[in-house]
């Protein structure tokens, strides 16, 4: 039995710029009215010039560092997850260390596709289960417009850029990660990627440009397996049933997926959380901006229990259960 983990801060950051499904029209051969009823997204946020994932954990995590109460100086870890780095090295993680002042924090970022804020909070859990450490900030952060074929339909509506941040720290009382359940099927790698100048020469694409690539059919048909199943399993593990669950806040990808697990699940609407509406999909952002709203938004009190769940590129999966407890 090693030291209990609580989650004591949050907070986020979504850029400015607002891009509307009116726009995408003017953009690329398609229609609001697609855009809604495939999707559910009405709007996305857009990354300005001066703004990257590293900047904008930056912002989220400040605001997360002051709800905790906590300095900077005091983290021993920030992880970013992150599909979207400002570079190939140093990872974002060091970015954000010297931005904030983190001086004795180590520093790496994660990437398990949409998965990865997921796979960061588990890690984070096992530093301080272990007693190595006692202060972290987990951070998912995407500037992944920036990667986005503008003249790819398939794609360039779903995606939005922001960032989302939590504190974990050691507590003496009570453990409010109950449950983790993270999965990997490599052999669906070609479904979803970014390719990458480092892989090999004929693997480049011939405008030299590296864009988000995606089977969107095939991924949805995954997603909408894979995210009732990882959530049974985070349940089943933590010795509690779906109905015991207070709040859902799935993996905000698209809104026909987030019904499609709740009706598989057999959630009533009023216990899944969704924003995908305002921001499209932000990848490894997506379920900790997701929970940041939801707290802000009183969707979630004290002593509460909550499922994140998220699936992506990999093809990755991820779940938590949490119990919301973050004054205990
Ligand atoms: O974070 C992990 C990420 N990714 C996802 O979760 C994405 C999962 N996939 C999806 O969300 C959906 O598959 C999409 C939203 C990408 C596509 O929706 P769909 O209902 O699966 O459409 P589809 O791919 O089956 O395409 C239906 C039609 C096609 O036309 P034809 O072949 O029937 O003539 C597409 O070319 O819709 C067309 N289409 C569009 N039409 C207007 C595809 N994208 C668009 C578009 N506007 N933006």
């Amino acid at each position: 039995m090693g030291f209990h983990a609580a989650i004591t801060g949050w907070g986020k950051y979504l850029p400015q710029r607002v891009l509307t499904n009116k726009e995408l029209e003017r953009m690329v051969d398609t229609t609001e009215e697609w855009i809604m009823t495939r999707t559910g997204i009405r709007e996305r946020r857009i990354v300005g010039d001066d703004e990257t994932a590293s900047t904008m954990a930056v912002e989220a995590g400040k605001k997360a560092l002051e709800v905790a109460g906590l300095s900077p100086s005091s983290l021993d870890l920030i992880i970013v997850a992150t599909n979207s780095p400002d570079r190939i090295t140093p990872a974002s993680s060091f970015l954000v260390q010297h931005a904030i002042g983190a001086k004795k924090a180590a520093a790496f970022d994660v990437g398990a596709g949409c998965s990865g804020f997921i796979h960061a909070l588990a890690i984070a859990y096992q530093f301080i289960s272990s007693g190595i450490y006692s202060n972290i900030l987990v951070v998912g952060s995407e500037a992944v417009t920036r990667i986005i074929n503008w003249e790819d339909r398939g794609t360039c509506v779903l995606f939005g850029d922001g960032a989302g941040a939590v504190v974990v720290q050691a507590n003496e009382h009570a453990t409010d990660m109950l449950s983790f359940v993270l999965g990997s099927d490599g052999s669906g790698g070609d479904l979803l990627y970014i390719p990458h100048p480092c892989g090999k020469p004929s693997s480049a694409p011939q405008d030299g440009r590296y864009y988000v690539f995606m089977e969107g059919r095939e991924v949805f048909k995954f997603a909408v397996t894979v995210m009732p199943k990882a959530s049974r399993q985070a349940v089943e593990a933590a010795g509690l049933q779906i109905s015991d669950i207070d709040l859902f806040i799935p993996h905000q990808a698209n809104d026909r997926i987030i019904q499609a697990a709740a009706r598989s699940l057999g959630i009533p609407s009023e216990k899944i959380f969704v924003n995908v509406d305002r921001y499209g999909n932000l990848s490894a952002a997506s379920p900790v901006v997701a929970l940041c709203e939801a707290v802000e938004e009183g969707r979630i009190k004290e002593g509460d229990l909550v499922v994140l769940v998220a699936f992506g590129a990999g093809l990755s999966w991820a779940a938590v259960v949490l119990r919301w407890q973050p004054r205990a």
